[in-house]
C-alpha cells in the first residue's frame, strides 16, 4: 500500500456505512474500491454514489478484490465471524462497535489481536472534549478521581425495531440499549478510569416489552479502583438527549454535557465549549467517525499501534459481556 492509496472495501451499506464511506471519501489516502450487502440495492446506491464495485456478499467481494482494509459496517453478530474471514486473508480490519457481543466471540476476537491491524469503531475517544478530560485527569490537576456517573437517556419505540431484522434479538444485536447505545459511554468510562474490580448490574425492558427480547433499560454499578462509577442507559425516554457524564474529582466536579465542559470548584464553574468538526452522521453519534478512521490509516501507513485496538477495547468488553452475564438474571426474573 505505501505511495498509493490504500484500497478499502465496506461491507454492510447500512445506516452507519455512509458516515465510513463519506469519510473514506474525504480523507485522501483512502479508496473506497468495493462495497458489499446482502439487499443488493443498497450496495449498488454506494457503489453509484462513490465510483466503486457492489457485491453481495464479503466472500464475493474477496474472491474478486485485491483490497488492504475492510470496514465492518454490518449487525453485531457478523462483526467477530467477519473478522475471522479478513484475518485469514491478511486483510486490515476497521469494526463498527461492538468487536464482539459475548465472551465466546470475545474471546475469538482476541486470539486475532497481531495477526492484521484491528481498529474499534470508539469514535468518541477522539472527541476533542474527551481528550482535555483525559489529560486533565492524568495531570492530576484537580487530584484524584472519587467518581463518576453518567446517563444516556435517548429513545427508540417499537418502529426502529421492527424495521430492522436484526435489532432487539440477543442472537443478533446482543442486547438492547446498553450494546447498542450506551456502549460508546461504558467505553468513555471504563478507558479513563480502569478496569472495574467489580460490577453488577439490572437489565429491564420498560416500554417495549413483548417487541424486543434485549433490554430497554441499563443500571450499572461498577466498583473501578474502590471509586463508585455508575451508569444509567435506557431507550425509554422521549427524546434522544444529550449524554451527561460527570466525574467527581477531589478539587473539582468535571461535567460533560453535549460538547460543554463545566468544571465546577469552591471558587466557581470555568465552563468550555468545544467545536467540534461538522458531524457527517447522526448528531447522537457523535462527530469522531473522520478523526478515529484517519488516524486508523494514519497507523498503518506509521506502522504504528493504533489507539483502538484490541487491547484498548478489552476493559470495556469484559465489562460489558460480564455485565450482560449477570444482568440477564434481573431481566428474565
Ligand atoms: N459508531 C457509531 O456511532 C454507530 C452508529 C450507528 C451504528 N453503529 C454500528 O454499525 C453497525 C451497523 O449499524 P447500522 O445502523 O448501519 O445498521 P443497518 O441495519 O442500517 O445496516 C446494516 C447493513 O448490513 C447489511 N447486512 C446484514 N447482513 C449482512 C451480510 N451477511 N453481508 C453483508 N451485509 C449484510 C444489511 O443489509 C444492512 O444494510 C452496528 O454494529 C451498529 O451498532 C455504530
Amino acid at each position: 500500500m505505501e505511495g498509493s492509496l490504500i484500497k478499502v472495501g465496506i461491507v454492510g451499506c447500512g445506516g452507519v456505512a455512509q458516515v465510513h464511506a463519506a469519510v473514506l471519501n474525504a480523507i485522501g489516502e483512502t479508496k473506497l474500491c468495493a462495497c458489499a450487502d446482502v439487499k443488493p440495492e443498497r450496495a449498488a446506491a454506494m457503489a453509484e454514489k462513490y465510483g466503486c464495485r457492489a457485491y453481495t456478499s464479503l466472500e464475493e467481494m474477496l474472491s474478486v478484490e485485491q483490497l488492504d482494509a475492510v470496514h465492518l459496517c454490518t449487525p453485531h453478530y457478523l462483526h467477530t465471524p467477519m473478522a475471522e474471514t479478513l484475518a485469514a486473508h491478511g486483510i486490515a480490519v476497521f469494526t463498527e462497535k461492538p468487536p464482539a457481543m459475548n465472551r465466546a466471540q470475545w474471546t475469538r476476537l482476541k486470539a486475532l489481536e497481531g495477526k492484521v491491524p484491528i481498529g474499534i469503531c470508539f469514535q468518541n475517544r477522539y472527541n476533542q472534549n474527551t481528550v482535555f478530560i483525559k489529560q486533565l485527569i492524568a495531570d492530576g490537576t484537580y487530584g484524584r478521581v472519587l467518581g463518576a456517573r453518567a446517563f444516556v437517556t435517548w429513545s427508540r419505540g417499537a418502529g426502529y425495531y421492527q424495521d430492522s431484522d436484526w435489532r432487539g434479538r440477543w442472537d443478533t444485536e446482543g442486547g438492547g440499549a446498553l450494546i447498542n447505545q450506551a456502549v460508546h459511554t461504558l467505553d468513555l468510562l471504563v478507558w479513563l478510569l480502569g478496569r472495574p474490580d467489580r460490577v453488577e448490574a439490572a437489565l429491564q425492558n420498560h416500554h417495549l416489552r413483548g417487541i424486543i427480547e434485549v433490554e430497554d433499560t441499563a443500571e450499572i454499578y461498577m466498583d473501578i479502583g474502590c471509586k463508585p462509577v455508575l451508569l444509567y442507559a435506557t431507550t425509554a425516554y422521549a427524546q434522544n438527549s444529550p449524554v451527561m457524564i460527570e466525574f467527581e474529582l477531589e478539587k473539582a466536579t468535571l461535567r460533560l454535557e453535549d460538547k460543554s465542559l463545566e468544571i465546577r470548584t469552591p471558587a466557581g464553574v470555568d465552563r468550555h465549549v468545544f467545536t467540534e468538526p461538522e458531524t457527517l452522521g447522526k448528531g447522537y453519534w457523535g462527530n469522531g467517525h473522520l478523526p478515529c478512521i484517519s488516524d486508523f490509516y494514519a497507523s498503518l501507513r506509521e506502522r504504528r499501534a493504533y489507539q483502538n485496538d484490541i487491547g484498548s477495547v478489552e476493559n470495556t468488553i469484559e465489562a460489558l459481556v460480564s455485565i450482560y452475564e449477570q444482568g440477564k438474571v434481573s431481566l428474565h426474573s
